[in-house]
């Protein structure tokens, strides 16, 4: 349940309505709703209440902004971080360091330093060249880092190809057959804590079976490790859990998911940790556009093209992925029609041939479901800027990240004297 609904015909976000923002702010903008976050926090924790002391740790890549990760803290959320700017942002919103885990396949040496620096919960290794680079560090600065390894369980997480990380193919992890042997060699490294496992298998799950599968290979790993003398006192579970994209659309809830895990895990006495991002902030977001114009080419549907594009939500072109597009006026009106954006390249393109609501030139929309992995993975492609995010908290709002101009992002530009004449 999200709290963008219709009321006297027009579309709030909870008792804004969006022609305000739109006016105030310009478009397009990303709208964010506090009572929405703050509703998924708790009922994705309420969801866990069956497990002893759960640590959830928000998925900052799925929405990095700082007002987005401080109303999370104030729901007693920890972050998932995945880069040294991340951990940086986690901090500053304020996110306890202890309660940060540092995940990502690539972190270098400045940010595995940083991490230690600042005293992080937890590093999810995920190969065991990090580790031991990892193990190197700590011991120059005389620290232990708190560990989880990352295993690969070779399980198909039946999501798009581009974002699933759990097949043996795929670059994230160690693989399950060598993860015993890896995590008895690092603990054996005094500047590492190994405590546990950590596994992802992919994001915008609409079943829970594989992540059932992957927590069983889990379980079966920590008690091998156990028997071999291993300590094992964490298991991250990661995220991934699907959220419904079109209206109508049937996901499994949080509860049965938080079941899942509780029949599961049953028995395996460690502290379990979690990283949802998209189930948190995915519903809590719209893109707010507004159509240029309608124009028709050759017999097709008219192309309605919206000031919002592939730059500033760049899910449609890179998965094909869907989003509810919806007028923040609807007259009744419905029409079959291309939604577009201005770029240059048929690739900008949101929706071919989509029943939607009729809209013409001036008319304010929204993308829904944008929330999650939404601003935080725009470009300026064709020169355009950075959207401006704002956040809804009853009846006011606030901008939360200023628009960034195309003037502003050339000011980071310059043509070297050698270049002149
Ligand atoms: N933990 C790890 C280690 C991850 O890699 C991810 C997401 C998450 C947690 C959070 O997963 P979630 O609960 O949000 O499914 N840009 C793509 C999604 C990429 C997900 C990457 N990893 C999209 O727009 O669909």
């Amino acid at each position: 349940m999200d709290h963008f609904q219709l009321r006297d015909g027009v579309l709030h976000a909870e008792d804004v309505p969006l022609p305000t923002i739109a006016e105030e702010v310009g478009t397009p903008v990303y709208v964010y709703s506090r009572a929405t976050l703050v509703r998924h926090a708790r009922v994705f924790r309420e969801a866990l209440s069956g497990l002893k002391n759960p640590h959830i740790a928000f998925a900052v890549k799925s929405n990095p902004n700082l007002a987005v990760l401080r109303v999370l803290a104030n729901e007693g959320y920890g972050a998932d971080v995945v880069s040294g700017g991340e951990l940086t942002r986690a901090l500053k919103a304020g996110m306890k360091a202890e309660d940060i885990v540092f995940s990502g396949v690539g972190k270098t040496h400045a940010e595995l330093q940083q991490g230690l620096e600042e005293g992080i919960g937890q590093f999810n290794i995920e190969s065991e060249e990090e580790g031991y680079e990892l193990a190197a560090i700590a011991r120059r600065f005389g620290k232990r880092a708190a560990c989880a390894l990352r295993v690969n369980p070779d399980v198909d997480a039946r999501t798009h190809e581009k974002i699933s990380t759990g097949k043996r193919e795929n670059k994230f992890g160690v693989p399950l057959d060598r993860a015993a042997e890896i995590y008895a060699a690092l603990a054996k490294e005094e500047g590492l804590d190994m405590r546990g496992i950590a596994v992802h298998i992919g994001s915008q799950l609409g079943d829970l079976e594989p992540l059932e599968t992957a927590f069983g290979k889990v379980g079966a790993l920590i008690a091998e490790l156990r028997e071999a003398g291993c300590s094992v006192t964490h298991a991250d579970l990661g995220g991934g859990l699907g959220v419904p994209y079109k209206a109508g659309e049937e996901f499994p809830p949080p509860s049965e998911y938080g079941a899942m895990v509780a029949r599961v895990t049953q028995g395996w006495d460690v502290q379990l940790m979690f990283e949802p991002g998209r189930v948190i902030a995915g519903n809590a977001g719209v893109l707010l556009t507004r159509v240029i114009r309608s124009k028709r080419s050759g017999n097709g549907p008219p192309f309605l093209v919206v000031d919002a594009a592939m730059n500033d939500l760049t899910r449609p072109a890179m998965y094909g992925a869907w989003h509810d597009f919806e007028a923040v006026e609807p007259t009744g009106q419905k029409a079959v029609q291309h939604i577009v954006g201005p770029i240059c390249e048929t690739g900008d393109t949101f929706a071919m041939d989509r029943e939607c609501d009729a809209l013409a030139a001036g008319d304010l929309a929204v993308f829904r479901t944008a929330g999650a992995y939404g601003a935080t993975m725009a470009s300026s492609y064709n020169s355009r800027g950075f959207v401006a995010e704002v956040l809804v908290d009853g009846d006011k709002f606030a901008i939360v990240a200023d628009r960034i101009a195309a003037s502003a992002i050339m000011d980071a530009e310059r043509v070297p004297d050698w270049l002149e004449g």
